[in-house]
């Protein structure tokens, strides 16, 4: 909508206000809405005309007015100063009072407007309207936890104000608020299933809370099998199972069919716990699985487990193993929510690392020129982070023998960061464009599921760091390979 548009909408509901309030049958009345009918038809000297015949019974209605006159015509100290005696005038109506809000935030004065609602929302506390509209003000102020108190309490006033519900959506999501604003916007289209605005927000919410790898990981049948045989293996009749990071209640359903007899999964993100519950039970577990919809570092014995658990399942790793933070979950979940005799899968992990030469890798990660402009600078901006890399995609070599560069044992704290540094000979001259790595992941003594490149291909392909210098390297003369790690992160780096 144009702002003369939203004007014109705002002056049509001016009028209504003002005629449906009683003074329209009163002399002042009348030439009050003379007053707007000359507004609306951009006759600014008869508005100002019929409205110095206006006498004060609706000082509110008149103030305001004479505010919109002001604004016409540019003069905007006048308009705050009128729409400000508007706000203050004694026994205001609560509609008046409310258009005032409208007309300060459509010309921008975003105070004034807050005051005008304040003032209406004195006058009716559980009015949805009055709340909705300072909420909107607030968020468009910057003030997002005002704005969610107001939009939240316009829903419980109006449950079915779907502006509201999709107001109050988009306020979580710029808090980061992700399952409430899913919510929001799911009670919007439970009201009105065609609304755009809130189709908008769930789609972008939803875009944010599941990474576009869930489905690759669903589908990856190498990395379901190998689960399956290790839950198999484990899984007796009448052992607990606690499923960490349960996404859809895949491997608690493996658990459940391998017959435990209880399975409980948990999952941080609050949409795909919702929908993993409604998986389970269409899949026939409703009775013999639980899902929470929890962080397991928030889940207690008591509360959300009946017993510790036999067996603890814990797939919350990425291509560089520990960016979802498996070391902590694994290790907090293994000293409160199982027996001590636990078995985890995955027992351990083992991690590889190889300085690779790929100039088509190297030329796609950094930037030189640009149609004729030097913007290399951009590199220094690059977070040194791995991304995943699907290297058969690429042309690449090893320049040595791969090397494991930690192990991790799951049963045991694995928290304490280490560094390390190898002494690799290149097994070729070459070109060091950055070091892959990638790791075995032990389900069991027996199972091992591995991303290496020789390996069959896995979803989580490979993990790369590359230079922002290329390196040269000549056969046979060493190089060192430093490799740390705290708890969410595997750093490499090549020195020659
Ligand atoms: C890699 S996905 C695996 C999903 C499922 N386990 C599977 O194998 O199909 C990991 C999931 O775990 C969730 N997650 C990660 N850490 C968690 C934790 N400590 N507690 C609960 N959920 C967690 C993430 O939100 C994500 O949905």
């Amino acid at each position: 909508m144009t702002a003369s548009d939203r004007l014109f909408e705002l002056l049509a509901n001016f009028e209504v206000a003002v005629s449906q309030s009683g003074v329209a049958r009163t002399a002042g009345g009348k030439s009050l809405l003379s007053a707007l009918t000359h507004l609306s038809d951009g006759a600014l000297n008869e508005a100002d005309a019929a409205l110095s015949e206006f006498e004060g019974d609706m000082v509110a209605a008149g103030s305001t007015l004479a505010g919109i006159i002001a604004n016409e015509r540019k003069d905007f100290d006048n308009c705050k100063i009128f729409l400000l005696k508007a706000i203050d005038a004694d026994d205001p109506e609560f509609d008046i009072l409310c258009l005032t809000g409208d007309f300060s935030r459509h010309f921008g004065f975003l105070e004034l407007a807050i005051k005008a609602y304040d003032r209406a929302i004195e006058i009716a506390p559980h009015a949805s309207h009055a709340h909705l509209r300072r909420g909107q003000v607030y968020s468009e102020a910057g003030d997002v936890s005002a704005a969610i108190d107001d939009l939240l309490r316009a829903t419980l006033l109006q449950p079915n104000l779907i502006s509201a519900q999709v107001a109050l959506g988009d306020e979580y999501r710029s808090a980061n608020m992700t399952d409430a604003a899913c919510k929001c916007y799911r009670a919007a289209l439970d009201i009105d299933p065609q609304n755009a605005a809130a189709q908008s927000g769930l789609d972008h919410t939803l875009a944010l809370v599941l990474p576009q790898w869930h489905s690759a990981m669903l589908n990856d049948t190498n990395r379901n099998q190998a689960f399956e045989e290790a839950i198999k293996a484990v899984v007796t009749p009448g052992c607990s199972v606690l499923d960490i990071g349960t996404g859809t209640g895949l491997l608690a359903m493996m658990a459940s069919r391998a017959g435990a007899a209880t399975v409980t999964g948990c999952e941080s993100v609050g949409v795909l716990a919702e929908t993993a519950k409604t998986i389970v039970n269409q899949n026939g577990f409703k009775n013999r699985i639980s899902i929470l919809h929890k962080r397991s570092q928030d889940m207690t014995l008591d509360e959300d487990i009946d017993e510790p658990a036999d067996v603890l399942v814990a797939e919350i790793v990425d291509a560089g193993l520990l960016g979802e933070n498996v070391l902590t979950a694994i290790d907090d979940a293994r000293r409160r929510l199982c027996k001590p005799d636990v078995t985890i899968i995955p027992a351990a992990a083992t991690v590889y690392a190889v300085p690779i030469e790929s100039e088509d890798l190297a030329h796609e990660r950094m930037v030189d020129t640009a149609s004729g402009f030097d913007i290399s600078l951009f590199n220094a901006l690059r977070p040194n982070m791995y991304l995943q890399t699907n290297l058969s995609k690429y042309q690449w070599q090893m320049l040595s023998d791969p090397v494991p560069v930690f192990s991790f044992d799951f049963t045991q704290n694995t928290l304490a960061s280490r560094e390390e540094s190898f002494r690799l000979t290149p097994h070729t001259d070459g070109v060091a464009h950055g070091v892959a790595f990638w790791f075995d992941l032990h389900l069991s003594s027996e199972i091992t599921l591995s991303t290496s490149p020789a390996a069959p291909p896995t979803h989580w392909h490979q993990a790369v760091y590359t230079f922002s210098e290329p390196m040269e390297i000549k056969q046979n003369e060493p190089v060192r390979l430093f490799a740390s790690h705290d708890e969410r992160k595997i750093t490499l780096s090549l020195e020659t």
